[in-house]
C-alpha cells in the first residue's frame, strides 16, 4: 500500500523570516495590509499591498493570487482567500488544499502554510487540506520524461508553535489524511484492480501494521453462515466475495465496540436489471462505503484511539451471468428473513443485510453503516449532503456533529413506519425495494429489518463519496467521505469516556 510521500511538520518561525520556495497565506475576506501581511510584503516589494489596495485580491473563498519573490526568503507568496464564513477546520482545509494544488502545479517541492489565529482546528484542517491537495493516483499512468516533470510536493511546514496540543492536532490531521488516502486510492482504482481480494489484502496490511485482528469469510464460509442475501448478489460473479472484519481493541476488554460497516461493491453493473451503458464506468465507486471503513481503521490505528472499534466490509461485484440472481427470486438472509428480489440493481442493501446481522455477534454499542446505496439520495440531497438515517434522534445528532467537524456534512431523513408499507411483500417477509417514491428512505427501512437490538445509523454517501467534477480544492474522483465522519465519531466517543 502506498503511503503519503508528503511530510508535514510545525515550525514557530515568523512568516516574514522563513526561507521557502512557497509561502501560502490563508487570509479572511477583505484583508488589511497590517501585521504579518505587511511584514511579508517586503519579499514582494510591496506588491501585496498594491493588489489589496486595488482590490484585485479580496479574500473570497477559493480566490488566489500568486506573487513572485526573490531568490531567498519567501521565493513565492500565494494568498488564498478563506471567504466570509467564520474560519473553521473545514474552511482552512479547503484553502490549504488549494494552496497545495498550486504548489503541485508549480512544482515547488515544499511549502510553508500560515494563517492568523491558529488553533487546534486550523492545524488539523491545514494538515488534512495540504494532503488532500496533493493527493493523486498515478499507478496506471506512464510518468512524463524526467526533464518535463515538476517536483512533487514532499514537505509542508505549518507555521505554528510546536506546543504539545498543536503537535497532537498535527498527528490527528496526518492520520486522518492517511486514512482518507487509503479510501481515495481504493476508490480511484478501476474494478479490475480493486477487487474483493484487494479489500482483503488492504485489510490484512492495516491489521498487521496496527496490531488489529483480521477475520475474513469467503463464499464457503458465508454459505455456512446462511448469508443468502449477500450470496445472492455474489452468485453472478466468479470472483471470491469477501467479508472482512478488522478489530481494533483500544479500550477495556469488556467495552462494547463501535461497529463500522461498509458496502464494498467493486463494480455494480446492476446485474440482470442492468444499468444503462452511459456512465456505467462510474460504478467502480460503489465500494466507497467499504473504502471509508478501511480508511477510518487506518486512522484509528495510527492514533491508537483508546476505544474498541470493529470495521466490517462486504465486498463483491454485481454481475450478469447464467448464475446471477434474478428479479422475483426469494432468498433467505442469515437472520432467517426471506427477501423478495425486485430489482437486482438494489444489491447493496442485500449485502448490508447479512453484515448487519453479523454485527450482532460483536455485541455492538452502536453500528454505523456507510453505503453508496441509492441514486435517489443524489436527487434528494445532491452532491453536498450525506443522507443520515436512524431511529434514535440523539445518535443521529451525534453523527451529524461528527460529519460537520469532518467537513462531510449530513442531513437527516425520516424512517417512519408509514414508509414501511412500500416494502411489504406478497410472497416473502420483506420486499427488496419500495418503488420510486422515497427510494433512499425505503432502502434504509429495508436495512432496518436486519438491525437487531443495537443503536444504528445509516449513511447514504452515493452523492458525496465521489465527485464527477473538479471541486477546486480537490480534483474529480473520490472525496474521502465518509472517512472523516467515522473518525470524528469515534474520536468524540473515545474522548467522552
Ligand atoms: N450503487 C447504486 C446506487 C447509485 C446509483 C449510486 C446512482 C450513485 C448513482 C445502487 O446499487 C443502485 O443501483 N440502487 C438503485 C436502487 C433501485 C433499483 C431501487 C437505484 O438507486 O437506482
Ligand atoms: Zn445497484
Ligand atoms: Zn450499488
Amino acid at each position: 500500500m502506498a503511503h503519503m510521500s508528503l511530510s508535514i511538520r510545525l515550525a514557530s518561525t515568523q512568516p516574514a523570516l522563513v526561507n521557502t520556495p512557497l509561502l501560502a497565506l490563508l487570509v479572511p475576506q477583505n484583508p488589511s495590509v497590517s501585521g504579518e501581511l505587511a511584514a511579508i510584503d517586503s519579499a514582494t516589494n510591496g506588491a501585496i499591498e498594491r493588489s489589496l489596495t486595488r482590490r484585485d485580491f479580496r479574500g473570497a473563498r477559493d480566490e488566489t493570487m500568486l506573487f513572485v519573490g526573490g531568490d531567498s526568503g519567501a521565493q513565492r507568496v500565494l494568498l488564498v482567500g478563506l471567504g466570509s464564513a467564520a474560519p473553521s477546520r473545514t474552511t482552512v482545509r479547503r484553502a490549504a488544499a488549494i494552496a497545495a494544488r498550486q504548489a503541485v502545479k508549480l512544482g515547488t517541492g515544499g511549502m510553508h502554510l500560515y494563517t492568523a489565529d491558529t488553533n487546534i482546528d486550523a492545524i488539523e484542517g491545514m494538515a488534512i487540506g495540504a494532503a488532500a491537495g496533493c493527493w493523486s493516483y498515478k499507478d496506471l499512468q506512464t510518468p512524463a520524461p524526467e526533464k518535463d516533470r515538476r517536483a512533487e510536493l514532499t514537505h509542508v511546514t505549518i507555521l505554528a508553535k510546536e506546543s504539545s496540543e498543536f503537535l497532537a492536532a498535527l498527528a490527528v490531521g496526518i492520520a486522518t489524511a492517511e486514512g482518507q488516502g487509503v479510501a481515495k486510492r481504493l476508490g480511484q482504482m478501476p474494478a479490475n484492480v480493486c477487487t474483493p481480494d484487494m479489500f482483503l489484502e488492504v485489510g490484512r496490511e492495516i491489521a498487521e501494521r496496527h496490531g488489529m485482528t483480521l477475520t475474513s469469510l469467503d463464499r464457503a464460509d458465508m454459505t455456512r453462515e446462511r448469508m443468502g442475501a449477500f450470496l445472492a448478489v455474489a452468485q453472478g460473479t466468479p470472483q471470491e466475495p469477501r467479508l472482512v472484519v478488522l478489530e481494533h481493541r483500544g479500550g477495556p476488554t469488556d467495552q462494547k465496540p463501535i461497529v463500522l460497516i461498509g458496502k464494498g461493491l467493486c463494480f455494480d453493473t446492476g446485474g440482470i436489471s442492468i444499468k444503462p451503458a452511459p456512465e456505467m464506468e462510474w460504478m467502480k465507486f460503489d465500494m466507497m462505503g467499504a473504502a471509508g471503513v478501511m480508511g477510518a481503521m487506518e486512522t484509528i490505528g495510527r492514533l491508537k484511539l483508546p476505544i474498541n472499534v470493529v470495521g466490517m466490509i462486504g465486498s463483491t461485484t454485481n454481475m450478469l451471468s447464467g448464475t446471477a440472481f434474478k428479479p422475483g427470486d426469494v432468498v433467505r438472509a442469515s437472520n432467517g428473513k426471506t427477501i423478495e428480489v425486485v430489482n437486482t440493481d438494489a444489491e447493496g442493501r442485500m449485502v448490508l443485510a447479512d453484515l448487519l446481522v453479523f454485527a450482532k455477534r460483536f455485541n455492538p454499542d452502536v453500528v454505523i453503516d456507510a453505503a453508496t446505496l441509492t441514486g435517489a439520495i443524489v436527487i434528494g440531497l445532491g452532491h453536498t449532503a450525506v443522507g443520515v438515517f436512524g431511529a434514535e434522534r440523539e445518535l443521529v445528532d451525534e453523527v451529524l456533529v461528527a460529519g460537520e467537524r469532518a467537513g462531510e456534512r449530513g442531513w437527516p431523513l425520516p424512517i417512519w413506519d408509514e414508509y414501511k408499507e412500500q416494502i411489504k411483500s406478497d410472497v416473502a417477509d420483506v420486499k427488496q425495494t419500495g418503488g420510486r417514491a422515497a427510494g433512499s428512505i425505503t432502502a434504509a427501512l429495508f436495512l432496518n429489518e436486519f438491525v437487531d437490538g443495537y443503536p444504528w445509523v445509516h449513511l447514504d454517501v452515493a452523492g458525496t463519496a465521489y465527485s464527477q467534477t473538479d471541486l477546486g480544492w480537490i480534483p474529480k474522483g473520490p472525496t474521502g467521505t465518509p472517512v472523516g465522519t467515522f473518525v470524528e465519531f469515534v474520536r468524540a466517543r473515545a474522548q467522552s469516556r
